[in-house]
């Protein structure tokens, strides 16, 4: 019988009893012994949807669209035939639409909510994920309401709190807010508690970084900041501790996960929050992230096939319970065909 150890007899010249190679002798013991595994429970896919009739394609993120709403509803469609069942919705919106107290999100029966209401009825099974800032709708293309060029905190909290009531009453599981203003999961908590809403949990943004990382995503939305940057609000690259900070506050307040974002550059500020905090720690491998790795591919300089799982097991072995990432549907494709 032919065995599919790999390894050869032969003499021990260096006398030594311990060898961790013995573990890796042939896949089953490797598949048997592996500390991390990635499926698609862990995966949740991000998905952008435009107000236009027509989907469009990102240039800067290869294989990733602006869904029209029909369009939308058969992408998740396709995800779940594939075993993604998780989602976080992010809408482009007209900048006709958009003002500088982004009014059009916190509208009753907006493009938002309509399809988190469709998506909500027609897929009573996907997990639905909301976003909650004001830069999708903002003319100033800030997470926050700007006067005088300082965004405002506790003015910007109260808007999005009632955003999050919204998106509660549309069915969203959970609440995303992605913004960094002080105190608003404590908000939102409330706001939600108050008006029946027990039961939808919030995926707090808890250590998100003013990255360069956020480019492509922004290219999606057209929803760069207008003037100056979002470095008064998300955190410095440079912070480790004050990650951990924000995740008491958050856990504090009653997020139900706390989320690090981006995710490759801050493995060790995932890891941190794992070892401080009881809760799901999750982390947003984000869309220069994503960009790098397609370019890289696209000039046969990487093998994608390969990079692509290795770049999710790693966050995964930081520390990530959950990963939010545009690989997602590509992942759980190949993995169901294999
Ligand atoms: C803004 C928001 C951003 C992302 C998610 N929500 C960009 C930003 O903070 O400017 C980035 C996600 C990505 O790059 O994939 N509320």
């Amino acid at each position: 019988m032919k065995s599919n150890c790999v390894v050869k007899q032969e003499d021990n010249f260096s006398g030594t009893t311990k060898r961790p190679r013995r573990n890796r002798n042939n896949a089953v013991i490797r598949s048997m012994v592996a500390e991390t595994q990635l499926s698609a429970e862990a995966l949740v896919f991000p998905l952008f949807v435009t107000m236009q009739k027509a989907s469009s394609a990102i240039p800067s993120m290869p294989g990733i669209f602006r869904f029209s709403k029909e369009d939308l509803l058969h992408e998740i469609e396709s995800c779940l035939s594939v075993g993604l069942k998780s989602f976080v919705l992010f809408p482009a919106i007209e900048e006709s639409l958009k003002d500088n107290k982004g009014s059009y999100g916190l509208k009753a029966n907006n493009f938002y909510v309509e399809c988190i209401h469709e998506i909500r009825s027609r897929f009573p099974e996907a997990f639905l994920i909301s976003d909650v800032a004001l830069d999708p709708y903002s003319s100033d293309g800030h997470d926050g309401l700007v006067e005088d060029g300082i965004i405002l905190n506790d003015a910007t909290v109260k808007l999005l709190a009632d955003m999050a009531l919204l998106h509660a009453q549309a069915g969203v599981d959970m609440i995303g807010p992605s913004d960094m203003m002080d105190g608003r999961v404590a908000a939102i908590r409330k706001k939600l508690d108050s008006s029946g809403y027990h039961h939808t949990g919030i995926i707090s943004y808890t250590a998100k970084y003013a990255s360069a990382y956020y480019g492509p995503f922004r290219d999606a939305l057209e929803s760069a900041p207008r003037f100056g940057d979002k470095k008064t609000y998300q955190m410095n690259p440079a912070n480790r501790r004050e990650a951990i900070r924000e995740a008491l506050l958050d856990e504090e307040e009653g997020a139900d996960v706390l989320m690090v974002k981006p995710a490759l550059c801050y493995l060790d500020v995932i890891h941190e929050l794992r070892q401080h905090s009881t809760l799901p720690i999750a982390a947003y491998n984000v869309s220069g992230e994503y960009a790098m790795l397609k370019a890289a591919a696209a000039n046969g300089w990487i093998d994608y096939h390969r990079a692509m799982p290795e770049m999710l097991l790693a966050i995964k072995r930081a520390g990530a319970d959950i990963i939010l990432t545009y690989f997602a549907k590509e992942f759980c494709s190949l993995s169901s065909t294999q």
